[in-house]
């Protein structure tokens, strides 16, 4: 193996001491099939698979139908214009506007739409008002920036004819070779083809036409009315799904297309050993307990797909937000001369279809994921940084049941010295139901709750869902409704379901009054009993509808603008989200702070505005194991901010499940405990000893880290980096680390952990990817240690804070310790990023960002900041804060003897002397050196001497 070295690390696992202790057995339960439609009973999913099969089996006998017009192209400012021909008939040819862009970015744009529809020149079934174009307004929802066309793309002019070539990208890299007939295009990079749409001929694109009553040659049982599980699909505009292949040559793996309770490397999804037999699904919904393993949809969905292979990383994201399936299909080519560069390599096809809307696809040449992340999220934004509270411990559960409860919890969390931040109300502390108002009986008095966990920096967050109850004398429906604010069924009429508060309608936050209005009912006077420190959780916004059709709406209900719910779908979650972001910025004049909003529902863009988590788990070992996936796959996903419910929320976790799950979620970029109303209280203090000090040391573990947290979350908004890594993005090179995804980085820090998810372990294997050192967090040994899981990759600084505090609020003035482990060349570097935690304030200059780093056996701290008019008096509250300890772990052998460094920070005139004292260790152990009380600014530009 090239540089790349496997090297198995043996952990001896802290809880083996006590897991017999304890235990007890949860069924898992599983997902209810016959509510969720399979390929077969989706109209389009059936036909779209059939079409691919079809055109398999027809093999070269067999030509697409559609081709560019050569005479239509035209080229101009980065962007390509054509019309697409789709032979119908010897006498019947549709128009399919095909436009591909060319971005500033280096990403390639191709929209192909349908001419007919987008004049409006097409009948629309049963007096419908549903409007006649195909869906483009997803990027409304989606895209914030990135769509700058390139000023230097250019046509190859060394073209033969029935191409149009493209030459685009950094340095003119890349190029898009499109062949006019059969229409297809291959995405090259360095003069070898990366990403290919319609090799295969899977291309359909199901133009509009009208009914013919009576005997047809086609089978026309799932085009005009479909039913499932007693409800019937109007469909008025009848077929028109989209769909395409897009194939990575060479790439054996493919990544992404969350949310999906699977492994990180994507399966194949047309049957065989160990794949799957149904497509991967995205159609947001609320499935009641989910099954693992699985294709089957979830309740978010992000159409973004990573191919990666050694040194490079592609991608494509599927603009559309209608339902979606993906097959996926791998074939390995033999290693032959005539097989183009890709013998013996594994090639992934993927085959892509919506139920409506445009093809509308970009695509990503990398070659790095960091390229990936950067381009994708120059789109679709990047994550928001949130309030650091927010990336502290979440505690919650289905319900605290009073407002005394909420106080009593708050002061045994301090009783026991485990520190959290934030505390959580579900639905039980409304009124009835009623978003907006409080049980007067349960919660008389939220101002006091609100004010008792202010005193400790502590937050509390409400839930707020999209439904809202049909009540006469409900203040929130009244308004609602007089202001034409819900959505519409397929008649034109306010919708009305069932959630829970019983009979329903829904907010149409496509409606820019609706958001006006939404954003009305969270200031202080209209949501009464909230202070600044109340948050908000959106939940059941797929939407979930109990008795709709797969537990959400029909899909032949109207939004804002007539467009059909059928198109809009995927984006439903984040329309919510867009509108309660509003609502957190406007609360008060004045009073402007980063919102807070954990959202269950989403879609590409949610990062922009909130956390997610994956829903409704249960309390089981698989669970607990399926989440790092998961959370790794939202991460590369370009929505980073995620985690799962600690503990599982069906179910009561055995005390050694509820410990490891902990030890695991301190490893989620959002860290929170929930239950489900049924199951026993599970505080960690009311867990017993030895359980409730390990518990207690994980969440102590991640407040001590959480200036290393705060610093990745920076970089995931600066450049969509993922908070927590895989081993793939870290290791691009090392072939078999690629499909491994039960261990992860913290951002940079070069700290790797593998979580124990499963029952009674006591040992566990670490895959480490590279012939760096690696030192346990704990005691420094080299390569072999006990306690949890968690190494130091040599060569990194690692910021923490060590003093425990009650919440992370009161940690702000606490000084810094910088662990500095030393790579084979005995140097490190690292970065800090600090600011207020709760402002926009950043953004004018308010923050500190300082590189560290170690060579030649000195240590510096160096700017990275840029001065910004709030700077100054930032820097002027960050004075006090210093650094008080820094750990150097093997240090230069000389270094035995020394006693002292010398320390010299800007501004200062003399130098001055630190003592340091060398530790030796035996047994595998790193020597280390510490250096007490430094005191140097962590604003300052400061070196230090060994
Ligand atoms: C469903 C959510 O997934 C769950 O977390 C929550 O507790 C319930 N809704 C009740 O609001």
């Amino acid at each position: 193996m090239a540089k790349s070295r496997l090297a198995s690390i043996r952990w001896t696992l802290l809880l083996s001491l006590v897991i017999l202790l304890g235990c007890l057995v949860v069924p898992g339960l599983t997902v209810k099939h016959e509510n969720f439609k399979k390929c077969s009973q989706s109209g389009f999913c059936k036909r779209n698979r059939a079409f691919a099969d079809d055109v398999s089996a027809k093999g070269s006998s067999w030509s697409s139908p559609y081709e560019l017009d050569p005479s239509s192209i035209e080229f101009k400012d980065g962007k390509l214009q054509g019309t697409i021909l789709k032979t119908v008939s010897a006498n019947e040819k549709v128009r399919l506007p095909l436009v591909v862009s060319f971005l500033e970015s280096g990403v390639a744009r191709v929209v192909i739409d349908e001419e007919k529809r987008l004049k409006g020149d097409i009948e629309i079934r049963h007096n419908s008002r549903a409007r006649k174009e195909r869906y483009n307004e997803a990027e409304k929802w989606a895209l914030v920036g990135g769509l700058e066309l390139s000023k230097s793309a250019s046509l190859n002019p060394d073209t033969e004819t029935g191409f149009t070539k493209v030459l685009y990208g950094p340095d003119k890299k890349f190029q898009a070779v499109i062949h006019h007939a059969p229409f297809n295009v291959e995405f090259q990079m360095d003069g070898h083809t990366h990403v290919q749409f319609n090799n295969k001929g899977y291309m359909n694109m199901e133009h509009w036409r009208p009914k013919v009553d009576g005997d047809t040659e086609e089978d026309q049982s799932t085009w005009w009315e479909e039913t499932f599980g007693g409800n019937t699909d109007s469909k008025p505009r009848g077929p028109e799904s989209v769909g395409l292949d897009i194939t990575f040559p060479g790439y054996a793996h493919v990544f992404g297309i969350p949310e999906h309770a699977d492994a990180l490397s994507l399966r194949e999804t047309r049957g065989g050993s160990g794949n799957h037999e149904e497509p991967y699904r995205m159609h947001n919904s609320d499935v009641f307990e989910y099954e693992l393993n699985s294709p089957m949809t979830l309740y978010g969905s992000i159409p973004f797909m990573q191919a990666h292979r050694k040194d490079s990383t592609v991608g494509v994201f599927w603009l559309n937000a209608a339902e979606t399936w993906v097959d996926i299909v791998k074939s390995t080519a033999s290693a032959n001369p005539l097989s183009l560069g890709v013998g013996g390599k594994t090639t992934t096809q993927s085959h892509w279809f919506s139920e409506s809307g445009q093809i509308d696809v970009f695509v990503f040449l990398g070659p790095t994921p960091q390229d990936i992340s950067k381009t994708y999220g120059e789109l679709t934004g990047y994550t928001q940084l949130p309030q650091h509270f927010a990336i502290a411990y979440h505690q919650c559960r289905w319900n605290y049941v009073t407002d005394e409860d909420v106080k009593e919890v708050d002061v045994k969390f301090d009783r026991y010295q485990i520190p959290y931040d934030v505390i959580w109300l579900d639905i039980e502390y409304l009124d009835d139901r009623q978003y907006f108002t409080w049980d007067p009986l349960t919660f008389p008095n939220p101002k006091g709750m609100e004010e008792q966990l202010d005193a400790s920096d502590r937050k509390l967050v409400v839930i707020i869902d999209p439904h809202i109850k049909d009540k006469d004398g409900y203040w929130v429906v009244k308004e609602m409704l007089n202001k034409d604010l819900a959505t519409k069924n397929k008649d034109g009429e306010v919708y009305e379901g069932w959630c829970w508060p019983g009979a329903s309608h829904w907010v149409d936050c496509f409606n820019p009054e609706a958001i006006k209005w939404w954003t009305s009912l969270f200031k202080y006077d209209r949501f009464k009993g909230t202070l600044p420190n109340v948050f908000i959780w959106n939940d059941m916004n797929e939407p979930s509808v109990f008795n709709g059709p797969e537990t959400t709406m029909p899909k032949d209900n109207l939004h804002y603008g007539n467009w059909e719910h059928r198109d809009i779908h995927n984006v439903h979650g984040i329309t919510l989200v867009n509108a309660t972001y509003d609502a957190l910025l406007e609360r008060k004049k004045g009073e402007i702070r980063r919102p807070f909003i954990l959202t269950r529902s989403y879609y590409a863009g949610a990062q922009r505005m909130s956390a997610m988590w994956t829903g409704d788990n249960q309390a089981t070992w698989e669970h607990l194991a399926i989440s790092l996936p998961m959370v790794l796959n939202n991460g590369i996903s370009g929505f980073p901010f995620a985690g799962a419910d600690v503990g599982g929320f069906f179910h009561n976790p055995s005390k050694e499940l509820l410990t490891r799950w902990y030890q695991a979620g301190i490893w989620y970029p959002f860290f929170r405990a929930h239950a489900h109303i049924d199951t026993r209280r599970r505080e960690p203090y009311l867990i017993s000893d030895p359980y409730r000090a390990i518990i207690s040391q994980a969440i102590r573990l991640r407040y001590q880290l959480l200036p290393a947290w705060y610093t990745a979350f920076h970089e995931a908004s600066v450049n969509g980096t993922p908070i927590v890594r895989p081993q793939y993005y870290v290791h691009p090179s090392d072939e078999q680390g690629f499909a491994i995804d039960d261990q992860l980085y913290l951002g940079a820090t070069g700290l790797l952990t593998k979580p124990v998810v499963s029952e009674g372990a006591t040992t566990a294997d670490v895959y480490i990817a590279d012939g760096e050192k690696y030192y346990d967090y704990f005691d420094y040994t080299i390569y072999q240690a006990q306690k949890v899981p968690l190494l130091m990759q040599g060569g990194h600084i690692i910021p923490r804070k060590d003093r425990p505090r009650r919440s992370s609020g009161l940690m702000k003035w606490d000084p810094f310790t910088l662990v500095i482990t030393l790579d084979k060349n005995g140097e490190a570097e690292g970065t800090l990023y600090v600011d207020d935690g709760e402002t926009f304030d950043y953004q004018r200059g308010a923050y500190i960002h300082r590189r560290f780093h170690f060579q030649a056996s000195t240590l510096s701290s160096e700017d990275l900041g840029t001065k910004g008019p709030k700077t100054a008096e930032y820097l002027k509250t960050m004075a006090g804060v210093r650094v008080e300890k820094m750990i150097v772990i093997d240090p230069p052998k000389e270094w035995q003897e020394k006693k002292s460094a010398t320390v010299i920070e800007e501004g200062t005139r003399t130098a001055s002397t630190v003592s340091v004292e060398y530790f030796s260790q035996t047994g595998g152990k790193a020597p280390y050196v510490v250096v007490k009380n430094p005191n140097v600014g962590i604003g300052k530009t400061w070196k230090i001497e060994f």
